[in-house]
């Protein structure tokens, strides 16, 4: 069974797919952080992250057993990802790793914006979570400053509304629920009713 989960930042779809993968015994690949893990060396070498060039060379470099959790999981990083994640010659250096994971024998869990659409667009089932942007901005807003990042609530969710654009409009595998995705809206649900609700989402289309 191969289970795509895509949807904005801070949706709950990270948490939604990892209790799926627990829950279904299924391999995980949270796919952002091929993107975030490109940024950030993009970075590192002192590069802009629009820099088409700087952010071909980094994705094609990526090692991705090999990524620094700890330092990818920060706002700039965040924001960085979506300016490499725009270039179409980045998505297509990570398309093979991501597709490689989907398609092992037993199937796959994976979360991100194109799954859906374009990774993975026969897969079994597929989850687009949403939550409305001030709810999002929060959630993320919380997590990064339990973690001693300082970003403000404001610039928080300017990041965030700046996110969702650029993930949205651009050109090459925008970010958009596919026509046969199931819509799940988090913003006043739990984190255990969203899990439920997920849980049930995949247990129907097992059953159908
Ligand atoms: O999900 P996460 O916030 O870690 O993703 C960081 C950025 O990576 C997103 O804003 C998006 O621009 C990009 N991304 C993408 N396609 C994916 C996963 C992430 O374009 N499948």
């Amino acid at each position: 069974m191969i289970i795509a989960v895509d949807g904005p930042l801070a949706s709950g779809k990270g948490t939604i797919a990892r209790t799926l993968a627990a829950k279904f015994a299924l391999p995980y690949l949270d796919t952002g952080s091929l993107y975030r893990a490109t940024a950030l060396a993009v970075l590192d070498a002192g590069d802009d992250p629009a820099d088409a060039k700087a952010a071909v060379r980094a994705a094609q470099g990526l090692k991705a057993d090999a990524i620094d959790e700890s330092r990818i999981r920060t706002a700039d990083a965040g924001a960085a990802a979506s300016k490499v994640a725009v270039i179409p010659e980045v998505r297509e250096a990570l398309y093979k790793v991501q597709r490689d994971f989907a398609y092992q024998p037993g199937g796959a869990i994976l979360d991100g914006r194109d799954i859906g659409t374009v990774i993975c667009p026969d897969a079994d089932v597929k989850l687009f979570v949403v939550a409305d942007a001030e709810t999002r901005a929060r959630r993320r807003w919380m997590e990064l400053q339990a973690k001693g990042d300082t970003i403000s609530y404001e610039e928080m969710l300017s990041q965030t509304l700046e996110r969702d654009a650029r993930d949205a409009q651009r050109s090459d595998a925008p970010m958009q629920a596919a026509e046969d995705a199931t819509l799940l809206d988090t913003t006043s649900l739990s984190i255990d009713a969203a899990v439920a609700a997920a849980i049930a989402i995949v247990e129907k289309r097992q059953k159908a």
